[in-house]
Formats: structure tokens, C-alpha cells, sequence
């Protein structure tokens, strides 16, 4: 700074100063209290008691414009995080910041004019300003620290950022609302465009507004996390709720670390983000940001549509619900939304039709009451004809409380898992399912040709009843109907063992038959009677799941077929256990082989890219082709299992699912997965999406390619993990020697690089990045320019607070490969 004071001014501001120092006292350097008597001078500075936070002028970005503000004094550069006179910038460095008369805080220009001062109503007898070690520059009485009695504090004046203990949203004693506002550019601080509120009207909900128009909202608050924001709540950094009673509704977020540096902020371009700093050379983190992709644009779809992000395109109607503009809508013009099937008639009675997965539409202009139950909610909606639609206010206990819709319903997404909502249809649509053209279809037949097709039918089944006799053991067919939606039609036979053939299949569950054990229990090898070879998977007693909730998961995953997928063939549960059967895979796992130096030989080339196609297309029919739409989680060189001919198949997909793919459950909520596969924003935050398994598949794409595991990789030059290494040596243009000592073949050198590249892209830091297996299989299989791959997500080995995961977890141990399960910290 004083390279660019002149002469001149240097030697009044000297003169000044000893005046100054005669007169009042300086501002001692570093003191967290500012009394009456002292003036802080620009280049003077108060630090909070446990140096946390400093508090002076300074000058933001390339602007040579004076400020007072806050920012954090522990770490490297100067990260502001308040600024006082964001609207009245000083032009030199004469300002002083000072109480002045009734306990205001100043700031005086060199021409003794107030630019900026605090106000309030309040008095005391002697006041002081303090640099709490929160970040909150409070004004108080000397005598007192209770925040009751602060007569201002920069925390209700917040300008970008959200800190620890920050309260967003309504004061309504006071009637004043507590919003951040981002900055207008980098260099100037002053109020931009965008907003970032916690809106009460209606049921609580986070908007992002620029100017009045609503750009993005979370779903509102269930009581544990927002809809829409899946598993939003599980992360081992910060707990946070949404607060309401009379006087205030509020969102605040508080650290569960105090040691852990992180913050909330609202960029220029309205873009909310969450940062943890990690140390001087990786600097500040972004580990989640809102909005995530284009189905979090409010209204996306118009009204009653339904976005989802892995449909392309992502814009669909609620069932019973048709395009309103067929035509505008076939050209991807969603504005005008959807309407019903058929009209609604109030007057001879609507019905509610219940909707599950999806993020609550808009709460705005809602009504809610906490002291009624779910059935009452619907008694109360049906008698209102301008009732639309209602829902549980509270997920947690099974849901309680009730919130009601009244009018059109906006902003829906599709979301796994999401929350269910009862929408009022016309009565006639009831009982009608989206197939019921078809079904009346097959009435007919049914009436023609009944006598011929009951033939069939019983034929069908004897065949099908004496294949799963061959298929071992004594086995009963148990028919359950689903309760998903798409998997609703036809009813399907679940395959169920008992215990007694299953133990006899594996030696009564014999130490010599173990195979495996993975995140959710033992796994053995077994022998049906009939010769056929299965892999029993014993569930430890951790599902929350009841029989009957289990069973009917088992029956959807036992509908997913894939040629890359392990096939499910059936249950067992019988007393406390819970089993899966599956085909036996006679080559195990993938890094059983692909990590041992002897046994990876056995994997040339060739069948490298036929193993990373293979899960490529496995995990894209999972993602989108299958009727349910399942993240696997855990996705890993283990859970990769061989057939005789080294065709890759997914194994435990379905599991999560299984493990707390409820919601809605009680101590369901946990995170699943293994380090060194897990994506940054699942990790820290617990946030999963398609885009979670994408990192996963990406890490191990780099493993296949390489032969070396992610985890515990190691290299003399350099501290970087596997994906760390192979970005490296891609920026540096050399990528092939990701392959290390492995022979090189010039005919498959092509492909190799493709494979390398998609790994990279796949394993990029921000969701938004990365591919969705559609495009990863088609990248896969053609030849077209790929995009430039930007940095990865964990690329060292010091991952973000990796300590706080052992803390926590829950581990089940396995021979090299943990799978861990993270309870929720609540
Ligand atoms: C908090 O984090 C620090 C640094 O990451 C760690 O050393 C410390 O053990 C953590 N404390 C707790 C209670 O988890
Ligand atoms: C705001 O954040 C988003 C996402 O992190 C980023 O793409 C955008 O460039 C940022 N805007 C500014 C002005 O920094
Ligand atoms: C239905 O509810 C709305 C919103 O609360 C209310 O304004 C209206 O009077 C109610 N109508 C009837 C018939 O109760």
C-alpha cells in the first residue's frame, strides 16, 4: 500500500497521525474491541478474540476504492466475507471507522462526513464494538455479551456470505428479513441482481431470485433436509434445520467441526455455492452448488410437468396429465406446461391420486397445519374444490403434519428418493392406470377368446412352476404386486428359497464357502440339489426395512435383467434372515484379477474395453432403461464381477435401495460407498446422483486402463492419487504412461487414449461435467472429438477431511476393499 502513497500525502498523513495520537487514542492493532474512545484508520485492523476473523479497510479485486469489511485472518488471501459500505466506497485512505454518538458505528470520510453508519433504536450506557470470533461485528453494551441485547450486529446485515450461525430468512417482531445479495462484480461490492432467501409464504422453502423473478427454490423443509435436495442433510461438516415459531422463521446451518473452515455463498451469476478450505495449495473447495442442472431452473417444465435430468429430453407430464400445447411441446417448448387427462368436476366428486419420487412443487401461497395427520390432510383438501394437491409437512415418524396446494402446481422433478404427493384428479381417472386403453383391449380378447387363452395361461404356468423346481431346492413361487408405478402391470413371480435349502446348498454356511463380504454382509458359495451353483448373500440385521417392504423390492430388482448385470434369482426370509440368491460367477470379482500382478495378464486389451463397455452399458440400463432408475452407490473393481467368459455384470446394485432408498423410513439414512470411488459432492455433502456413479465408473475406468487401484496409489514423484496421475500426464500430453510397464500395442494405442479421456471426463469435480452413461456408451463406441477434460475431483491423497469418515462410519470389513456406511450425523 504505501508504494502507491505519494510523497506529498505521506507526509500529511504523518502529521495527522501524530496529531491523531495526541488527541485520540489509535486503534491498538489486533484488539477485538473498538470502545468510544479509539478510531480504527485505514491500514489498522481488530481481530476477533481467537483470531479467527479480521476486521479493516481494504480494496476488493483490480478496484482502488476503500472499504471496511470482514475476512478470514487464518488462511491465505484475503476472502471477504462482509463488507459495511458496499454502496458507499471511500476514494482514498483518509476513512476512519469509529462509534459515534448513541452507539453508531461509522465511517468518516476525510472530510468528516458519515458515509456509512449502523442505526438503532436501542441505547446503552457503554457501548463498544466487538469482532466476535463468528465473524459477527456486534455493537453492545460493554458490560453484557447476550445476543438479546446487541444493538446491531453485522450477522442481521449480511451481504454475500452465510457463516456459521447466521440466521437467513423472517424476524416478524422486528419485520425485517435477513437475505444475502451477491456482489455486483469482483471489484465491486456493491448489491447486485441476485438474492438468496428463506421464503414463508407458504411452507418454508430457499428461493434464488434475480431481481423479483424466481430462478431456483429448494422443495420445502420436511423436517430433516429440503425436498428436492436428496440426502441433502447427511454430510459430516455442518448439521442445518429451518427454524419456525411466532416470532421467526429461519434457516441456519451450524459446524460440526469448529476446526473446519466453511461457508455459503451467492455468486454475481446468482449461483449458491458451498466452499470448504483446504489448505494453501488446494485453497478453497466447491463442494456443492445450486442450481445443478437445468431441472432445477424454476418451472422448468411448465406447470404439472415433471423434469428429470437423465431423460432426454428431461421434460415430461405427471401421469393422467397431457401437454397442454401438443405441438410447441413436441419442438421442446415446455412453457405451457400440462393439464389433466380428464377435467376435473368438483361437483360429482374428485379423487387424490397418490405420486411418489418427486420434489414438492412450489410452496408459495400453500397452507399447512402441523397438528393433523395425513388422512385428515386428504378429508380436508377433497371438501375444498380448490384444493389441488397435498402431502406430509414432516417425513420423519412415517410423515405427520399436512400441506395443501391450492392451484397449479410448478416445479417438479423427479428425484430418488423424493416424497410422495397427493394430487386431486377426476374421479373417473381412478383405478384407470395409464394403460387403460390396453386393459380394456385384453378385456375384450379375454371375452372372445377366453377358453383358448385360460388354456394358455395355466400351460404357461405349469412350464414356468417346473423350471424353478429344476431350478433347485424346494422353492415356492409367492406372487406380489408392486407398488412402483411402471413396474405395476403384471404381476411377477418372486422366486423364494427356504432356509433349509440354502443351508444344505452351502454346508451350513461353511467358513470354506465364504467368498466374500461385502458393505451389507457375508456373502457364500452354495450347490442346489439340482447341480446349479449359486452365491448366497446373507443381509446383515442393519435394514430398518420391514418383510414385506423388503420382499417388495426384491420383486423389482428381480425384474431387472441386463446380460450386465448379476442376476438376482430369488430370496430368502425366513425368521431374522434376510438372503438374495444369485448366479454364481466362476471368475469372482474384477480386482481379484485386475490388481493381482500374476493374474492381470489374463486381461488383454481387448477384453479390458469389453469389461469397461460392458458396466458402461450395465450402469446406463440401471440409470435410465430400467423401470426403476437405480444409483448404484457403490459401484467398484469388487462389486465387478466375471461369468466364464470375462463378461462383465454389476453386482449389488439395488442394495442401496434396499439400505435406506427409503426416505421416509426411521434410521434409514446413511451414505454407502467406498473411498477412493466416492465423488466429492457425495462424500462431503452426501449428495447422490446418476452423476455420483459416473465418478465411480470413471475411477474405475482409470483402474482398468492402468491396473492400478485409486486408493493407495503410489508414486515417488509426486503426492497424487491414480486420478491425479492420469490428469497430470494428460495435461502434460503424455497419458500413455498411465499404463506403466504394461506391453504396448500400437493397434489398440487409439483406444486406450479414448479410454483415458472418458475416465477423465467422467471423474471431473463438478456433477454438471460430467457425462451421463448414455453419452459415456456412446463415446465409448465411436470415434467423434471428445471434450477437454477439466480437473477431477480428489485428485491427492489428502482428501478433504477424509478423518472425519473413519470418525463416523460404521465399517464392515472385507479383504482389501471396505465398503463403509455413514450415519447421519443428526
Ligand atoms: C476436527 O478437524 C480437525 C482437522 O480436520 C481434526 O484434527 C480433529 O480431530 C477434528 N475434531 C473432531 C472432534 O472431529
Ligand atoms: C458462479 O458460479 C458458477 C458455478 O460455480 C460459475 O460457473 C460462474 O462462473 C460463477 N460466476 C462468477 C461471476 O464467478
Ligand atoms: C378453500 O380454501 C381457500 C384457501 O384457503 C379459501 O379461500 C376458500 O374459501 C375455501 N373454499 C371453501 C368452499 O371452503
Amino acid at each position: 500500500m504505501i508504494t502507491r502513497w505519494n510523497k506529498c500525502y505521506m507526509s500529511i498523513h504523518f502529521i495527522t497521525t501524530i496529531i491523531s495520537l495526541l488527541s485520540v487514542p489509535r486503534m491498538l492493532q489486533a484488539a477485538d474491541i473498538l470502545s468510544p474512545a479509539q478510531v480504527l484508520r485505514d491500514g489498522d485492523t481488530m481481530i476477533s478474540s481467537g483470531g479467527d476473523f479480521v476486521l479493516g479497510f481494504f480494496s476488493p479485486g483490480n478496484s482502488k476504492n476503500r472499504y471496511v469489511g470482514i475476512w478470514y485472518n487464518k488462511i491465505k488471501g484475503q476472502t471477504v466475507v462482509w463488507v459495511a459500505n458496499r454502496e458507499t466506497p471511500l476514494t482514498n485512505t483518509s476513512g476512519t471507522f469509529k462509534l459515534i454518538e448513541r452507539g453508531f458505528l461509522a465511517i468518516i470520510d476525510g472530510s468528516n462526513s458519515v458515509v456509512w453508519s449502523t442505526n438503532s433504536s436501542k441505547t446503552v450506557q457503554n457501548p463498544v464494538a466487538q469482532l466476535l470470533d463468528t465473524g459477527n461485528l456486534v455493537v453492545k453494551d460493554s458490560d453484557y455479551s447476550d445476543p438479546e441485547n446487541f444493538l446491531w450486529q453485522s450477522f442481521e446485515h449480511p451481504t454475500d456470505h452465510l457463516l456459521p450461525g447466521m440466521k437467513l430468512g423472517w424476524n416478524f417482531m422486528t419485520r425485517r428479513e435477513v437475505y444475502l445479495s451477491s456482489w455486483k462484480s469482483y471489484d465491486d461490492p456493491s448489491t447486485g441482481d441476485n438474492t438468496i432467501h428463506c421464503d414463508p409464504s407458504g411452507y418454508p422453502q430457499l428461493t434464488i431470485k434475480k431481481g423479483d423473478a424466481l430462478q431456483m427454490r429448494t422443495g420445502p423443509w420436511n423436517g430433516v433436509g429440503f425436498s428436492g435436495v436428496p440426502n441433502g442433510r447427511k454430510n459430516t461438516i455442518y448439521t442445518f434445520e429451518v427454524v419456525m415459531n411466532d416470532n421467526e422463521i429461519y434457516y441456519h446451518y451450524e459446524l460440526l467441526n469448529h476446526s473446519v473452515i466453511s461457508r455459503y455463498t451467492l455468486n454475481e451469476s446468482g449461483v449458491g455455492q458451498r466452499w470448504t478450505w483446504v489448505d494453501d495449495t488446494q485453497g478453497w473447495v466447491i463442494y456443492l452448488t445450486s442450481p445443478i442442472d437445468s431441472c432445477d431452473t424454476y418451472g422448468f417444465c411448465g406447470v404439472h410437468g415433471s423434469c428429470n435430468i437423465v431423460n432426454s429430453p428431461p421434460c415430461g407430464c405427471l401421469d393422467r396429465f397431457t401437454p397442454k400445447d401438443p405441438i410447441g411441446w413436441g419442438r421442446t417448448d415446455w412453457s405451457q406446461g400440462c393439464v389433466r387427462r380428464t377435467p376435473l368436476n368438483c361437483s360429482k366428486g374428485d379423487a387424490f391420486l397418490k405420486y411418489s419420487g418427486l420434489k414438492l412443487p412450489d410452496t408459495r401461497g400453500s397452507m399447512f397445519n402441523v397438528s393433523i395427520n395425513l388422512e385428515e390432510c386428504g378429508a380436508f383438501c377433497l371438501k375444498n374444490c380448490s384444493c389441488t394437491a397435498y402431502a406430509s409437512l414432516d417425513i420423519r415418524k412415517g410423515g405427520s403434519g399436512c400441506l395443501l396446494w391450492f392451484g397449479e402446481l410448478v416445479d417438479i422433478r423427479e428425484e430418488s428418493p423424493g416424497e410422495d404427493i397427493y394430487i386431486r384428479v377426476a374421479f373417473s381417472e381412478m383405478g384407470k392406470d395409464s394403460k387403460g386403453m390396453k386393459l380394456k383391449l385384453i378385456l375384450a380378447m379375454v371375452a372372445v377368446g377366453g377358453i383358448i387363452l385360460l388354456g394358455l395361461s395355466l400351460l404357461l404356468y405349469f412350464k414356468k412352476r417346473k423350471k424353478l423346481d429344476q431350478l433347485g431346492g424346494r422353492t415356492r413361487s409367492v406372487s406380489l404386486k408392486n407398488r412402483k408405478d411402471e413396474c405395476h402391470d403384471t404381476e411377477i413371480e418372486l422366486p423364494m428359497f427356504d432356509l433349509n435349502s440354502l443351508t444344505k446348498a452351502t454346508d451350513n454356511f461353511s467358513f470354506q464357502n465364504k467368498i466374500g463380504e461385502g458393505g451389507f454382509g457375508p456373502v457364500y458359495k452354495g450347490l442346489l440339489e439340482g447341480g446349479k451353483e449359486i452365491a448366497v448373500k446373507c443381509l446383515s440385521q442393519t435394514s430398518m426395512q420391514g418383510v414385506d417392504e423388503f420382499k417388495n423390492e426384491v420383486t423389482c430388482i428381480v425384474k431387472l435383467q441386463h446380460r450386465n448385470l448379476v442376476r438376482l434369482l430369488g430370496c430368502c426370509t425366513q425368521g431374522e434372515e434376510n438372503m438374495l440368491v444369485y448366479e454364481y460367477m466362476t471368475n469372482k470379482s474384477l480386482d481379484l484379477i485386475l490388481f493381482d500382478p500374476l493374474k492381470s495378464s489374463v486381461l488383454d486389451w481387448p477384453k479390458r474395453f469389453h469389461i469397461i463397455n460392458g458396466i458402461a452399458r450395465g450402469l446406463m440400463y440401471l440409470h435410465q432403461d430400467s423401470c426403476l432408475r437405480i444409483i448404484h452407490r457403490d459401484l467398484k473393481a469388487s462389486n465387478i464381477l466375471l461369468d466364464s467368459d470375462m463378461n462383465p455384470k454389476i453386482s449389488d446394485f439395488g442394495l442401496a435401495r434396499i439400505f435406506g432408498g427409503n426416505e421416509t423410513g426411521v434410521n434409514t439414512n446413511r451414505v454407502v460407498g467406498t473411498y477412493g470411488y466416492m465423488s466429492p459432492e457425495y462424500m462431503i455433502d452426501g449428495i447422490f446422483s446418476v452423476k455420483s456413479d459416473v465418478f465411480s465408473f470413471g475411477v474405475l475406468v482409470l483402474e482398468i486402463v492402468s491396473g492400478k487401484k485409486n486408493r493407495g496409489f503410489f508414486h515417488r514423484d509426486h503426492q497424487l492419487n491414480l486420478l491425479g496421475h492420469a490428469w497430470m500426464l494428460y495435461k502434460e500430453g503424455r497419458p500413455l504412461e498411465l499404463m506403466g510397464s504394461h506391453p504396448r500395442i500400437s493397434l489398440c494405442l487409439s483406444k486406450i487414449l479414448r479410454s483415458i479421456h472418458i475416465g477423465l471426463l467422467c471423474v471431473q469435480q463438478y456433477p454438471e461435467d460430467r457425462p451421463s452413461m448414455s453419452s459415456v456408451v456412446l463415446m465409448l463406441g465411436n470415434e467423434g472429438a471428445l471434450p477437454v477434460a477439466k480437473q477431477p475431483g480428489f485428485f491427492t491423497e489428502r482428501d478433504v477431511l477424509k478423518p472425519e469418515f473413519s470418525v463416523s462410519s460404521n465399517v464392515a470389513s472385507s479383504a482389501n476393499e471396505v465398503s463403509i456406511t455413514l450415519l447421519d450425523p443428526r
